[in-house]
């Protein structure tokens, strides 16, 4: 396979983002290119997967999946293991959605691994001369955690998931972000037009707030003194107080978070504060195609939330995301154009959109 991009290429296109040029509209619309990301990106990336609730006590499994792999996690007599879950006989799925069991049985031929992924029976495997069970476990996967959430990789020389995380947690727990006191309440799953990259860049930039968002921006201040933009290796986290005295802000931010915060893990998982009660919406952000995103939120509130601050907040989120979905859609078919060729985004606004890009450069120029 050459490589995309050429090194000669790939120096170029760094350059041009540290000027603020960005990366080739084709990037966003080429199969070819989402065909690379798959590989470079998405299967060699931790992906959230679920709860450390939802696996609690031995024998708990959760399913998901890390990038294009179906996976299933389980807890196990030595801990967390996690699996590529696809049966080594017919490749079926194996484990479906999350439960508790002694077994793994896959439902078409019933072919049962135990809980360390070994195949413990096969129905009339004793009628087969030499068949022999060893060989045929479940392939293994990567598991991780941070706090509450479970990771998966399935690269099998993956590092660890705290390489990737870097001062993210410490940074989180600073702003207040404390997962102790959250009880996970709801997934949604969700589909949108635009590029996965359109999605998570429209995520790390609040220069379109104060034209697109008058709702979101009557609450939180995004002014550019007072909204902060911090990038680490493969994280970033912008910050933002709530604005005080809004006449007319779109819900009570009045609590004890005060800052919003949005944090990005590479490759596609956003964490969401918003300002007021104790809340935190976690989204994982896949691509569906070159040109449609498919993702889900996993919502969390502590337990005693006040149900009309978990109702406006609600309101207030869907009002952003559609203004967002609207943006997006339309970014995507100025890049289907591929004129201009390439954007010119603004170095200290965009910042965290050109670190990035940059993320992006740096996975698929990798060897
Ligand atoms: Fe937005």
């Amino acid at each position: 396979m050459t490589p995309f991009p050429s090194p000669e290429e790939a120096a170029r296109l760094a350059l041009d983002l540290d000027r603020g040029v960005s990366l080739p509209a084709s990037w966003y619309t080429d199969p070819a290119v989402l065909a690379r990301e798959h590989d470079r990106i998405f299967r060699r990336g931790w992906q959230y997967v679920g709860r450390a609730d939802q696996l609690a006590r031995p024998g708990d499994y959760v399913t998901g999946e890390a990038g294009g792999v179906p996976v299933v996690v389980v807890r196990a007599e030595q801990g967390l293991r996690g699996f590529v879950n696809v049966c080594r006989h017919r490749r079926h799925l194996v484990a479906v959605g999350a439960g508790n069991g002694t077994l793994l049985r896959c439902p078409y031929h019933g072919w049962c691994y135990d809980l360390d992924g070994r195949l413990r029976s096969a129905p009339r495997a004793d009628r087969e001369p030499g068949f022999d069970p060893t060989g045929l476990s479940l392939l293994p996967v990567r598991v991780d955690g941070w706090g509450p959430f479970v990771f998966a990789n399935a690269d099998p020389g993956a590092g660890p998931l705290a390489s990737t995380l870097g001062d993210l947690p410490d940074i989180a727990a600073r702003n207040g972000l404390d997962f102790a006191g959250l009880r996970f309440r709801s997934r949604e799953g969700w589909r949108a037009a635009g590029n996965w990259k359109v999605l998570l860049e429209n995520y790390l930039e609040c220069y379109h707030c104060p034209v697109a968002h008058p709702g979101f921006s009557s609450v939180v201040d995004v002014r550019p003194d007072a909204y902060s933009l911090h990038a680490g290796e493969w994280f970033s986290a912008q910050t933002a107080p709530a604005r005080s005295g809004a006449p007319r802000a779109a819900y009570d931010a009045g609590g004890p978070v005060a800052l919003a915060q949005y944090y990005y893990l590479w490759p596609n998982l956003t964490l969401s504060t918003h300002p007021g009660h104790p809340n935190l919406a976690v989204h994982v952000w896949l691509p569906d195609g070159p040109d449609h995103t498919r993702g889900f939120t996993d919502r969390f509130f502590p337990p005693d939330a006040p149900e009309e601050f978990v109702r406006a907040l609600a309101e207030f989120t869907r009002q952003v995301v559609t203004e967002d979905q609207s943006l997006t859609a339309s970014v995507q078919l100025g890049l289907r154009a591929g004129l201009p060729e390439r954007g010119r985004l603004l170095p200290r606004s965009e910042r965290l959109v050109l670190h990035f890009q940059k993320l992006v450069l740096r996975a698929l120029s990798a060897g």
